[in-house]
Formats: C-alpha cells, structure tokens, sequence
C-alpha cells in the first residue's frame, strides 16, 4: 500500500490529527509537500482560487486532469488525491472510468461529493482498486440547487441524515471523509461512529483531521476568505507589493543604489 495511505489508515487508531491542504500546480505542491503534509487535494475549488470561476460547478475532467498532471511532478512524500469534477460520475462506470483517468495523471487516490446517493460510484471505485476519499455535508458541486453555501446537520433531521451519509460512504469502501460545513456536533458524533477518519472543513475540531483551500490559508485570494480560515501569511499583499517596487524601478521613481533595475 501506498505509505502516505497507510499513514492515514492508521492515524485514527494512533490518535494522530491529519493535515491536509489543496494546491493545484507545481511549485505550490512541492511547497507544501515539503512542509510535511499528510494530503494533498488537487480539489475542483481550483476552479475559484486559480481558473476565476464563481464556483466548482464547470470545472471539467480536462481541467483536473492538467492540473493533477502539474501537481503530481512536486509531490514525493503526501498522498495526493484529485477530484472528480460535476458530471464526471453520473453512474459507476464513469465514476471508474474518470477516476482511472486522474490515477493515470498521477493522483493515488480521487474524492468524489455525496454519501447515500453516492454509494454505488463509491463501491464501483474501490472495487476497482482506487482508493477514495468521500466528501458530504456542504456540497460545492450543488451549490446552485442548495442556494448557497449552508451549515449542515443543524436540526435533528438534518444531523440524522449526515450520519447516514458517513455510514453510507464508510460502507461502501471510502477511506476517509471530508466533512464540509457541518455542525461542531454533527461532525463530532459522525467521528465517533466512524472507523475510518473524518477530515473536517468548517466543521469544529472533533474531527479526525483539517482541511483547507491554500489560498485562503496563505492569503493568496484576498478578495474572499471563508469565516473560519484565520490566514496565516499573506501573499496577495506581498505580490502586490513586489510589483509595486518593481513597477516604481522601471520608471525610475525609486532607483536601487546600484542603478541598476531588477530584470536588466
Ligand atoms: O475542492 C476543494 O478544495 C475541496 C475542499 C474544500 C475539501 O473539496
């Protein structure tokens, strides 16, 4: 077994937390799998953070496909998992044949949204041998039909509902969970009927283990940052600063001690 994936099958039993980030292209995955990453996403939120989309909904298979490409060339050490993108997984024979694809384009493992309905596309991917990371509670894939971006699991329905869907990825062969806007409880009590791991996004600290989008860890999109990231660099500001400098060498405004401008 790939031995970034058996560092995370065990992490649960062992009661070690599981780090995990997005990145999308080269020299962010290779950054962040030097930093000692357990998981890499290569997540369809690319199609905000990079591609300047107002949401996941039309990122394609050959958008995922070149960037799994990019980041598989930096990471040597984390287990990189690449999604499945809307409509890539209408039934369980595309759900396989795609998942194939982005194996092919160097992830280990994909991640698809979706627990009960999901099921059969879950248990056709690992019965073909690929591991799979599951994803429910807040779907992005579904966002024009849920009408925004909203906590899951606040009534006792709806928290009913998220725990069926945890069993139902369990069941089917997932291993592990993304949870995404969950209740702090809801996400607790799925983590603790479950074997394997949740990974948790806007979900309390109960879980298994965290996930976030790069960006939005290290500022690199600035003009919208979730409510429950508290960023810990900011490199959109250290851009703008930098081409600021060299904008203001070129023209002259502020010249190096040397005379000389960057570049020349
Ligand atoms: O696409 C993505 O980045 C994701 C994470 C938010 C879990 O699915």
């Amino acid at each position: 077994m790939n031995p970034a994936l058996e560092r995370i099958r065990t992490a649960k039993a062992q009661g070690r937390k599981i780090a995990a980030l997005t990145a999308y292209d080269y020299p962010t995955a290779k950054l962040v799998d030097e930093s000692g990453i357990d998981l890499i996403l290569v997540g369809d939120s690319l199609g905000m953070v990079v591609l300047g989309l107002p949401d996941t909904v039309e990122v394609t298979m050959d958008d995922m496909l070149h960037h799994t490409r990019a980041a598989a060339r930096g990471v040597e050490r984390a287990l990189l998992v690449a999604d499945l993108p809307a409509r890539s997984y209408e039934n369980p024979a595309d759900a396989v044949r795609n998942a194939r694809r982005l194996v092919e384009a160097g992830a280990h493992a994909v991640k698809l949204e979706g627990g009960v309905r999901a099921q059969a596309q879950i248990a056709a991917i690992t019965a073909a041998d690929i591991p799979l990371l599951a994803h429910i509670g807040m779907l992005p894939q579904s966002v024009r039909e849920e009408g925004g971006y909203k906590i899951k699991g606040r009534s006792e329905e709806g928290a009913r509902a998220l725990l069926a869907d945890a069993r139902a990825v369990e069941a089917a062969g997932a291993f592990g969970v993304v949870i995404e806007l969950a209740t702090p409880a809801a996400a607790r009590d799925i983590t603790a009927a479950l074997a394997i791991p949740t990974i948790g996004i806007g979900a309390g600290t109960a879980c298994d283990g965290q996930i976030l989008v790069l960006h939005d860890l290290v500022g690199l999109f600035p003009w919208f940052r979730p409510k429950f990231v508290t960023a810990q660099a900011e490199v959109g500001a250290e851009i703008r600063a930098a081409a600021a400098s060299y904008i203001a060498q070129v023209r002259g405004e502020t010249p190096r001690p040397d005379g000389r401008v960057d570049g020349t």
